[in-house]
């Protein structure tokens, strides 16, 4: 079973200046709801309860999100406003949340190898980027399906979804041989490759499942793309040694980091708020 789940969410935000100035990326709302807790509820629908989250300066809402706000909960006892929380409350109690610094900003490689501390390095976990907003109206949320397929392969496995060839400069990109439907021994990965240096035009999406081993493997990682120390070149050790798995996931993924993506994700939210209520 994997109980527990790790949030990177110590990056700047820089594309959503002036709105990310003093407020973290994760607490952009799509309709009312932060990014992060969507994030937080499909990690709890596949199953995990420890919630750890590697913050950075200027992050203190995350923190503030998932405690109990009394001045508020007081001021609104016993009015109709009280439905509006209940979700929150919710995973407030089911849930519980730690939290790390990432000091500097080292990479994705790093934040996770900060994570450590948190989640230990006996099981294996998993890991949301909650700008990657994913939703599956009527069926298993990404995190989810991928919790299923680690129970029958035991290994990582990263969720992967085919993108135009001239995106794939955004994306770790990998290759390998499908060995079911939609699933891929990976071996090879490439973090934001140019055009025709990628491997293929399957991007590796914000969730992943890693297997206690990638810390040591972290460790003997050197910094790569832009200096930083990446979880795709830790994986491709992790593939060529062992095994890990492309996942064609089943849904929709909005990329909540960018503009685009953003509006995108909010009018589709807007449009089908009852179909996707109808999952919980
Ligand atoms: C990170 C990963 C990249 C992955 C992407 C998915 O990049 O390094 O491999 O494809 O997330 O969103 P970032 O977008 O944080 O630069």
């Amino acid at each position: 079973m994997i109980k527990k789940c790790l949030f990177p969410a110590a990056g700047y935000g820089t594309r959503f200046l002036p709105a990310t100035k003093a407020m973290p990326k994760e607490m952009l709302p799509i309709l009312t709801k932060p990014l992060i807790q969507y994030g937080v509820e499909e990690a709890y629908e596949a199953g995990c309860d420890v919630i750890s989250i590697i913050t950075g300066r200027g992050k203190r809402a995350i923190t503030d999100h998932f405690d109990i706000s009394y001045e508020l909960e007081h001021q609104i006892q016993g009015t109709d406003k009280e439905s509006l929380l209940i979700d929150i409350r919710a995973l407030m109690e089911k849930c519980t949340f730690t939290y790390t610094p990432q000091n500097e900003m080292k990479g994705l490689g790093d934040a996770i190898y900060k994570g450590k501390a948190l989640v230990g390095d006996e099981s294996p976990f998993c890991v949301i980027l909650a700008d990657d907003l994913c939703v599956n109206p009527g069926g298993d949320g990404v995190m989810k399906q991928m919790v299923k397929l680690y129970e029958k392969y035991r290994c990582s496995i990263v969720a992967i979804m085919e993108v135009p060839k001239d995106q794939v400069h955004k994306y770790g990109v990998i290759s390998g041989k499908e060995i079911e439907n939609g699933i891929y021994m990976i071996d090879n990965m490439v973090e934001k490759p140019d055009i025709d240096k990628a491997p293929s035009n399957l991007a590796i999406i914000g969730r992943y499942i890693l297997t206690p081993d990638i810390f040591e493997i972290i460790s003997n990682t050197k910094p790569g793309k832009n200096g930083e120390l990446q979880i795709t070149d830790a994986l491709l050790t992790q593939a060529k040694k062992g095994m890990v798995l492309g996942y064609k996931f089943k849904g929709k993924r909005f990329d909540c980091g960018s503009l685009d993506g953003f509006v995108e994700a909010t009018n589709y939210y807007y449009n089908n708020i009852e179909k996707i209520k109808k999952v919980k």
